[in-house]
Protein backbone atom coordinates (compact mmCIF):
# COMPACT_ATOMS: atom_id res chain seq x y z
CA UNK A 1 0.00 0.00 0.00
CA UNK A 2 1.25 3.35 -0.70
CA UNK A 3 1.98 5.41 2.07
CA UNK A 4 2.60 9.10 1.86
CA UNK A 5 3.40 10.63 5.22
CA UNK A 6 4.91 14.08 5.77
CA UNK A 7 7.29 15.77 8.08
CA UNK A 8 4.92 18.64 9.14
CA UNK A 9 1.05 19.30 9.47
CA UNK A 10 0.19 21.37 6.55
CA UNK A 11 -1.16 24.87 6.72
CA UNK A 12 -3.40 27.24 4.58
CA UNK A 13 -0.78 28.24 1.59
CA UNK A 14 0.42 24.39 1.41
CA UNK A 15 -3.13 23.69 0.25
CA UNK A 16 -2.77 26.25 -2.26
CA UNK A 17 0.68 25.19 -3.31
CA UNK A 18 -0.79 21.38 -3.80
CA UNK A 19 -3.13 22.60 -6.24
CA UNK A 20 -0.71 24.62 -8.10
CA UNK A 21 1.30 21.54 -8.26
CA UNK A 22 -1.27 19.43 -9.22
CA UNK A 23 -1.29 17.13 -6.28
CA UNK A 24 -4.52 16.05 -5.20
CA UNK A 25 -5.86 17.21 -1.42
CA UNK A 26 -7.68 15.24 0.92
CA UNK A 27 -10.21 16.17 3.57
CA UNK A 28 -11.80 13.99 6.34
CA UNK A 29 -14.50 14.80 8.83
CA UNK A 30 -14.03 14.28 12.70
CA UNK A 31 -15.87 15.40 15.59
CA UNK A 32 -13.95 14.05 18.62
CA UNK A 33 -10.35 13.59 20.05
CA UNK A 34 -9.85 9.91 19.43
CA UNK A 35 -10.88 10.03 15.96
CA UNK A 36 -8.94 13.31 15.51
CA UNK A 37 -5.50 11.45 16.57
CA UNK A 38 -6.23 8.29 14.74
CA UNK A 39 -6.52 10.57 11.03
CA UNK A 40 -3.84 13.07 12.27
CA UNK A 41 -1.68 10.04 13.19
CA UNK A 42 -2.37 8.71 9.42
CA UNK A 43 0.16 11.19 8.43
CA UNK A 44 -1.92 11.33 4.94
CA UNK A 45 -5.01 13.26 5.59
CA UNK A 46 -4.33 17.40 4.55
CA UNK A 47 -7.31 18.66 6.65
CA UNK A 48 -9.66 17.35 9.59
CA UNK A 49 -13.17 19.04 8.74
CA UNK A 50 -15.46 19.71 11.93
CA UNK A 51 -18.09 19.70 10.16
CA UNK A 52 -21.96 20.61 10.86
CA UNK A 53 -23.13 17.05 9.68
CA UNK A 54 -22.19 16.46 13.64
CA UNK A 55 -25.41 17.17 13.83
CA UNK A 56 -26.62 14.37 11.71
CA UNK A 57 -23.77 11.86 12.48
CA UNK A 58 -23.26 12.18 15.82
CA UNK A 59 -26.37 14.09 17.62
CA UNK A 60 -29.11 11.82 15.62
CA UNK A 61 -30.83 15.22 14.00
CA UNK A 62 -32.48 14.90 10.33
CA UNK A 63 -30.48 17.89 9.47
CA UNK A 64 -27.33 20.10 10.09
CA UNK A 65 -30.35 22.86 10.86
CA UNK A 66 -30.54 22.50 14.93
CA UNK A 67 -26.29 22.76 15.20
CA UNK A 68 -25.47 25.71 17.39
CA UNK A 69 -21.95 27.31 17.71
CA UNK A 70 -21.61 25.71 21.35
CA UNK A 71 -22.14 22.43 20.11
CA UNK A 72 -19.36 23.74 17.26
CA UNK A 73 -17.15 25.31 19.50
CA UNK A 74 -17.17 22.15 22.35
CA UNK A 75 -16.23 19.66 18.82
CA UNK A 76 -13.75 21.77 17.94
CA UNK A 77 -11.88 21.97 21.12
CA UNK A 78 -11.88 18.13 21.01
CA UNK A 79 -10.57 17.56 17.53
CA UNK A 80 -7.73 20.20 18.09
CA UNK A 81 -7.02 18.37 21.72
CA UNK A 82 -7.13 15.33 20.14
CA UNK A 83 -4.55 16.71 17.02
CA UNK A 84 -2.97 19.54 18.03
CA UNK A 85 -0.95 20.59 14.90
CA UNK A 86 -3.79 19.65 12.24
CA UNK A 87 -5.33 22.15 10.01
CA UNK A 88 -8.77 21.93 11.56
CA UNK A 89 -11.63 23.64 9.32
CA UNK A 90 -14.56 24.24 11.14
CA UNK A 91 -18.55 25.12 9.99
CA UNK A 92 -19.81 28.05 11.00
CA UNK A 93 -23.70 26.72 11.87
CA UNK A 94 -26.78 27.56 10.15
CA UNK A 95 -27.26 31.81 10.31
CA UNK A 96 -24.36 32.40 12.17
CA UNK A 97 -22.91 33.99 9.28
CA UNK A 98 -25.95 36.09 8.08
CA UNK A 99 -27.12 38.18 10.44
CA UNK A 100 -24.55 40.92 10.82
CA UNK A 101 -20.85 41.37 10.23
CA UNK A 102 -20.54 42.24 13.78
CA UNK A 103 -21.90 38.68 14.82
CA UNK A 104 -20.46 36.74 12.02
CA UNK A 105 -16.52 37.47 13.16
CA UNK A 106 -17.34 37.08 16.97
CA UNK A 107 -18.57 33.79 16.12
CA UNK A 108 -16.15 33.11 13.07
CA UNK A 109 -13.63 34.53 16.09
CA UNK A 110 -14.72 32.15 18.79
CA UNK A 111 -14.35 29.07 16.56
CA UNK A 112 -10.49 29.54 16.42
CA UNK A 113 -10.13 31.70 19.80
CA UNK A 114 -12.32 29.08 21.92
CA UNK A 115 -12.37 25.92 19.72
CA UNK A 116 -9.05 26.03 18.53
CA UNK A 117 -9.76 26.20 14.80
CA UNK A 118 -7.62 27.14 11.87
CA UNK A 119 -10.12 27.88 9.61
CA UNK A 120 -14.06 28.17 9.13
CA UNK A 121 -16.42 27.20 6.22
CA UNK A 122 -19.43 28.94 4.89
CA UNK A 123 -22.18 28.13 2.74
CA UNK A 124 -23.34 30.33 0.25
CA UNK A 125 -22.16 31.79 -3.14
CA UNK A 126 -22.15 36.08 -3.66
CA UNK A 127 -24.56 36.31 -0.77
CA UNK A 128 -21.85 35.98 1.84
CA UNK A 129 -19.57 37.62 0.15
CA UNK A 130 -18.87 40.10 1.81
CA UNK A 131 -18.98 37.71 5.20
CA UNK A 132 -15.78 36.18 3.45
CA UNK A 133 -13.93 39.66 2.88
CA UNK A 134 -14.93 40.98 6.73
CA UNK A 135 -13.55 37.29 7.66
CA UNK A 136 -11.02 37.00 6.03
CA UNK A 137 -10.22 40.32 6.68
CA UNK A 138 -9.78 39.57 10.57
CA UNK A 139 -7.12 36.93 9.54
CA UNK A 140 -9.10 34.04 9.86
CA UNK A 141 -9.03 31.84 6.50
CA UNK A 142 -12.25 31.12 4.97
CA UNK A 143 -13.47 27.83 2.99
CA UNK A 144 -16.66 28.12 0.76
CA UNK A 145 -19.00 25.73 0.23
CA UNK A 146 -21.44 25.50 -2.99
CA UNK A 147 -23.25 23.21 -4.84
CA UNK A 148 -25.89 21.31 -2.15
CA UNK A 149 -25.96 23.69 1.29
CA UNK A 150 -26.88 21.70 3.61
CA UNK A 151 -28.14 24.23 5.78
CA UNK A 152 -30.76 25.62 2.75
CA UNK A 153 -32.12 22.03 2.62
CA UNK A 154 -35.82 23.25 3.23
CA UNK A 155 -35.46 25.59 0.34
CA UNK A 156 -33.88 22.91 -2.27
CA UNK A 157 -36.69 20.80 -1.19
CA UNK A 158 -33.92 18.32 0.04
CA UNK A 159 -30.36 16.65 -0.11
CA UNK A 160 -30.17 16.10 -3.92
CA UNK A 161 -27.82 17.02 -6.55
CA UNK A 162 -27.67 20.33 -7.77
CA UNK A 163 -26.67 22.50 -10.91
CA UNK A 164 -28.19 19.65 -13.22
CA UNK A 165 -29.12 22.90 -15.44
CA UNK A 166 -26.58 25.09 -17.82
CA UNK A 167 -28.56 28.62 -16.09
CA UNK A 168 -27.84 26.81 -12.60
CA UNK A 169 -24.27 26.06 -13.49
CA UNK A 170 -23.66 29.34 -14.55
CA UNK A 171 -24.56 31.25 -11.52
CA UNK A 172 -22.43 28.69 -9.67
CA UNK A 173 -19.51 29.35 -11.31
CA UNK A 174 -19.79 33.26 -11.15
CA UNK A 175 -20.31 32.12 -7.05
CA UNK A 176 -17.01 30.15 -7.26
CA UNK A 177 -15.27 33.39 -8.83
CA UNK A 178 -17.02 35.73 -6.42
CA UNK A 179 -15.37 33.71 -3.61
CA UNK A 180 -11.90 33.33 -4.97
CA UNK A 181 -12.12 36.91 -4.92
CA UNK A 182 -13.44 37.26 -1.76
CA UNK A 183 -10.13 35.83 -0.74
CA UNK A 184 -11.36 32.21 0.24
CA UNK A 185 -8.87 29.91 0.38
CA UNK A 186 -10.80 26.63 -1.12
CA UNK A 187 -13.98 25.40 -2.06
CA UNK A 188 -16.48 22.71 -0.89
CA UNK A 189 -18.37 21.58 -4.04
CA UNK A 190 -20.76 19.31 -2.91
CA UNK A 191 -23.39 16.93 -4.93
CA UNK A 192 -23.09 18.50 -8.41
CA UNK A 193 -22.56 17.16 -12.11
CA UNK A 194 -18.75 15.85 -12.60
CA UNK A 195 -18.41 17.50 -16.09
CA UNK A 196 -19.23 20.82 -13.77
CA UNK A 197 -17.04 20.16 -10.98
CA UNK A 198 -14.21 19.61 -13.39
CA UNK A 199 -15.11 22.88 -15.34
CA UNK A 200 -14.74 24.85 -11.90
CA UNK A 201 -11.78 23.20 -11.07
CA UNK A 202 -9.59 24.03 -14.04
CA UNK A 203 -11.10 27.59 -14.42
CA UNK A 204 -10.44 28.24 -10.45
CA UNK A 205 -7.19 29.11 -9.00
CA UNK A 206 -8.42 28.08 -6.00
CA UNK A 207 -8.26 24.33 -4.63
CA UNK A 208 -12.01 22.84 -5.22
CA UNK A 209 -12.67 19.88 -3.05
CA UNK A 210 -15.41 17.50 -4.03
CA UNK A 211 -18.10 15.65 -2.34
CA UNK A 212 -19.99 13.82 -4.79
CA UNK A 213 -19.07 15.70 -7.55
CA UNK A 214 -16.65 13.11 -9.54
CA UNK A 215 -12.91 12.65 -9.58
CA UNK A 216 -11.88 15.02 -11.07
CA UNK A 217 -12.06 17.95 -8.27
CA UNK A 218 -8.55 19.65 -7.17
CA UNK A 219 -9.28 17.42 -3.83
CA UNK A 220 -11.77 15.18 -1.91
CA UNK A 221 -13.77 15.37 1.26
CA UNK A 222 -16.15 12.72 2.98
CA UNK A 223 -17.59 12.05 6.06
CA UNK A 224 -15.25 9.84 8.14
CA UNK A 225 -18.19 7.19 9.13
CA UNK A 226 -19.43 6.70 5.58
CA UNK A 227 -15.91 5.73 4.44
CA UNK A 228 -15.71 3.32 7.27
CA UNK A 229 -18.94 1.55 7.33
CA UNK A 230 -20.47 3.31 10.31
CA UNK A 231 -23.66 4.81 8.69
CA UNK A 232 -27.15 3.16 8.33
CA UNK A 233 -29.24 3.05 5.67
CA UNK A 234 -29.64 6.46 5.01
CA UNK A 235 -25.64 6.48 4.20
CA UNK A 236 -24.87 8.59 0.47
CA UNK A 237 -24.50 6.18 -2.35
CA UNK A 238 -21.76 7.55 -3.63
CA UNK A 239 -19.17 6.72 -0.88
CA UNK A 240 -16.97 3.90 -1.46
CA UNK A 241 -16.42 1.60 1.84
CA UNK A 242 -13.07 1.00 2.67
CA UNK A 243 -14.38 -0.67 6.13
CA UNK A 244 -17.38 -2.26 7.58
CA UNK A 245 -16.96 -0.87 11.24
CA UNK A 246 -20.73 -0.88 11.84
CA UNK A 247 -20.88 -4.79 11.04
CA UNK A 248 -17.65 -5.63 12.99
CA UNK A 249 -18.88 -3.13 15.88
CA UNK A 250 -21.81 -5.64 16.16
CA UNK A 251 -19.55 -8.80 15.73
CA UNK A 252 -17.64 -7.81 18.65
CA UNK A 253 -20.68 -6.76 21.22
CA UNK A 254 -22.62 -10.19 20.20
CA UNK A 255 -18.89 -11.92 21.15
CA UNK A 256 -19.15 -10.15 24.43
CA UNK A 257 -22.65 -10.76 25.14
CA UNK A 258 -22.54 -14.85 24.25
CA UNK A 259 -19.66 -15.05 26.35
CA UNK A 260 -21.38 -13.03 29.39
CA UNK A 261 -24.64 -15.13 28.82
CA UNK A 262 -22.51 -18.66 28.28
CA UNK A 263 -20.43 -17.68 31.07
CA UNK A 264 -17.28 -17.83 28.99
CA UNK A 265 -16.83 -14.19 30.39
CA UNK A 266 -13.71 -14.06 32.06
CA UNK A 267 -11.62 -11.07 33.54
CA UNK A 268 -7.91 -11.44 33.64
CA UNK A 269 -5.76 -10.41 35.70
CA UNK A 270 -4.42 -6.52 34.08
CA UNK A 271 -0.76 -7.67 33.57
CA UNK A 272 -1.60 -10.85 31.51
CA UNK A 273 -4.41 -8.46 29.83
CA UNK A 274 -1.56 -6.07 28.64
CA UNK A 275 0.95 -8.97 27.67
CA UNK A 276 -1.78 -10.37 25.35
O1 LIG B 1 -20.70 19.17 7.33
C1 LIG B 1 -19.95 18.49 6.60
O2 LIG B 1 -19.46 17.40 6.96
C2 LIG B 1 -19.63 19.00 5.27
C3 LIG B 1 -19.08 18.02 4.29
C4 LIG B 1 -20.19 17.18 3.77
C5 LIG B 1 -18.33 18.70 3.21
O3 LIG B 1 -19.86 20.13 4.99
Amino acid sequence: MMMNTRERPLRVPDIQAKKARGEKITMLTAYDAWMARILANSGVVDMLLVGDSLGMVELGYDTTIPVTMSDMIRHTRAVSQGAPNALVVVDMPFLTHRISVAETIRNAGRLVQRGGATAVKLEGGRSIVRAVERIVSAGIPVMGHLGLLPQSVHQVGGFRRQATRVEEQDILLADAVALQEAGAFAIVLECVPDTLARDVSQTLRLPIIGIGAGPDCDGQVLVTHDLLGLTGPGAPTFVKKYAALGDAITTAVRSFSDDVRSGRFSTRPLKQVENA
